[in-house]
């Protein structure tokens, strides 16, 4: 395995990924990891992260010196690399000229980071801070005309240092170099597939589990699909999954988890019927805070409830991924314990007292779906938009009726079509409706119109914390706007929402 520390860099799940492309395990840790842990994790090879701090400030992020002494491979990237080179007795300093963007890299042969590239690329830099002298024993690998000091080596070390960021899509042959570092310099092995993770992850459910039973909430969703397969392909039926239906899904989506999963799977699934329940609550209430805090509590109540008549269950199992694992920081144990026992995430009571089992908490989302893939799941459910957990609530501004609802899902279910038709659905992160608290007026037929207006959103993203809006060819806008307008009774405008976020959220509540 290779250890990413964590010095801050938004990357820094990047670079994870970038490595696991290349089929190689990979996990980041904070960069007050202890070395007891370091060598116990036993890496093959250590990349530093880059970093927004400046290496003579005060508190910037800093590991364990030690860790240069233990005989194995590190390649710092950006900050990373200011940190190594400072460390070992190097002179960082602030740069006249902050660089930011584009550069053009200029190589010098014999560096095996560069093996088989041209003497002259595209590299992505973005650093204020500059190494001007180095530590003994290394030398300059590669400068821009910015930086002269772009890239360093001490070969015999097998210490790495690359200003730019090789993990970002826009550095020509940056994978390559990573693949480099991991095959020729760290002598890693290819055993990072999801045919091997789901087989260890398998029989680690099982033997943690034992024949106890384990309690899970079906959202319809990838994440909780794919970990409850998993759950399922160890543990059979002793795994009961419980869907609840708080009435604001979208049209059909109740009957196509059935159809999917049940017929499938042949899962122990308990289908709730909680809408009434959720409608009532939510009668009035307008404010967007308010109705996530009553849907959240009633999905606990209505969960707890079910989960009650479930006697003798042991565990709770959830689809958490790796990215709310890094981002909260929570107690973590490594590719060997997928099994823990801890704070109850996602707001489910501490008195269910149930133990956590999160399979797909070491993994990324697009190793979330080809795990899915592998285990035979149907690639509708694989590659499903992501739907929010409040569900249409925070797609109707304003109070959330029944009648708001139907003409949201009616909306909602002519844009998924023409969406899936245009042969975008994969393509966009998200794609949906958003009935609005306004009424215009229209004209149709030689009518005058008084009637609602819905707006379009459509947003590509990698992982939902940056968006853009989607580029929706006209004439596809066009066929939505018409065929809304002509089949949804009181809607006479429809909208295209052309914000990214930021500023904008990708949901309006
Ligand atoms: P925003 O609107 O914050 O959304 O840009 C980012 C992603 O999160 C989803 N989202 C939610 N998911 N409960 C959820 O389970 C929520 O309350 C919630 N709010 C937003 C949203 O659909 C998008 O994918």
């Amino acid at each position: 395995m290779i250890i990413v520390i964590d010095f801050g860099s938004q990357f820094n799940q990047l670079i994870a990924r970038r490595v696991r492309e290349h089929n190689v395990y990979c996990q980041v840790e904070p960069a007050d990891i202890s070395l007891d842990r370091i060598r116990a994790l036993n890496p093959k090879g250590i990349i530093l992260s880059g970093g927004p701090s400046s290496i003579y400030e005060d508190n910037s992020p800093a590991i364990d010196k030690a860790l240069f002494d233990l005989g194995v491979p590190v390649l710092g990237i950006c900050y990373g690399m200011h940190y190594m080179v400072h460390a070992l007795g190097g002179v960082i300093q602030r740069a006249r000229k902050r660089e930011y963007g584009f550069a053009r890299l200029q190589i010098k042969t014999g560096c095996p980071l560069f093996t088989d590239m041209e003497p002259a690329f595209q590299c992505w830099m973005s650093h204020g801070d500059s190494a001007i002298e180095l530590p003994k024993g290394f030398e300059v690998t590669a400068s821009t005309e910015n930086t002269a000091i772009a890239a360093v080596a001490h070969h015999q070390k097998r210490f790495y240092g690359l200003q730019f960021h090789p993990e970002v899509e826009h550095s020509v042959n940056g994978s390559l170099m990573i693949k480099h570092f991991l095959f020729d310099i760290c002598h890693c092995e290819k055993n990072w597939t999801m045919n091997s993770f789901s087989q260890g992850a398998i029989s680690q459910i099982k033997d943690a589990v034992g024949d106890q039973k384990v309690i899970m909430g079906l959202s319809g969703g990838v994440d909780s699909s794919v970990a409850a397969t998993l759950i399922h392909k160890a543990i059979g039926k002793n795994l009961y999954c419980i869907f609840v239906d708080n009435g604001l899904l979208r049209h059909n989506e109740k009957t196509q988890l059935e159809k999917r999963l049940v017929a499938n799977l042949d899962m122990n699934i308990k289908f709730v019927d909680a809408a009434e329940t959720f409608l009532a609550a939510l009668k009035g209430v307008t404010d967007p805070e308010t109705k996530r805090k009553i849907i959240g509590s009633l999905f606990i109540q209505v969960f707890d409830a079910e989960a009650k008549k479930i006697p003798g269950a042991g565990f709770l199992g959830q689809g958490t991924l790796y990215p709310d694992i890094i981002e909260s920081r929570s107690a973590f144990g490594g590719p060997t314990s997928i099994i823990k026992s801890h704070h109850n995430v996602g707001g489910l009571p501490e008195k269910m007292k149930l133990k956590l089992i999160e399979p797909l908490q070491l993994l990324f989302k697009d190793e979330v779906r080809k795990l899915g893939a592998t285990l035979g799941l149907p690639e509708d459910l694989i590659w499903r938009q992501p739907f929010p957990g409040p569900g249409l609530a925070i797609r109707i501004m304003g109070d959330v009726t029944p009648n708001r609802l139907d003409i949201l899902r009616q909306t909602d279910t002519i844009l998924l079509e023409e969406i899936r038709k245009a042969g975008l659905y994969r393509k966009l992160w998200q794609s949906f409706a958003v009935l609005l608290p306004v009424k215009s007026v229209g004209v149709m037929g030689d009518k005058r119109t008084f009637a609602n207006c819905v707006a379009i959103r459509a947003v590509t993203s990698n992982d939902a914390m940056t968006a853009d809006w989607a580029k929706l060819p006209h004439a596809l806008l066009g066929t939505i706007s018409n065929r809304i307008i002509n089949e949804v009774d009181d809607i006479n405008r429809v909208v295209y929402d052309i914000t990214s976020k930021p500023p904008g959220t990708i949901e309006w509540e």
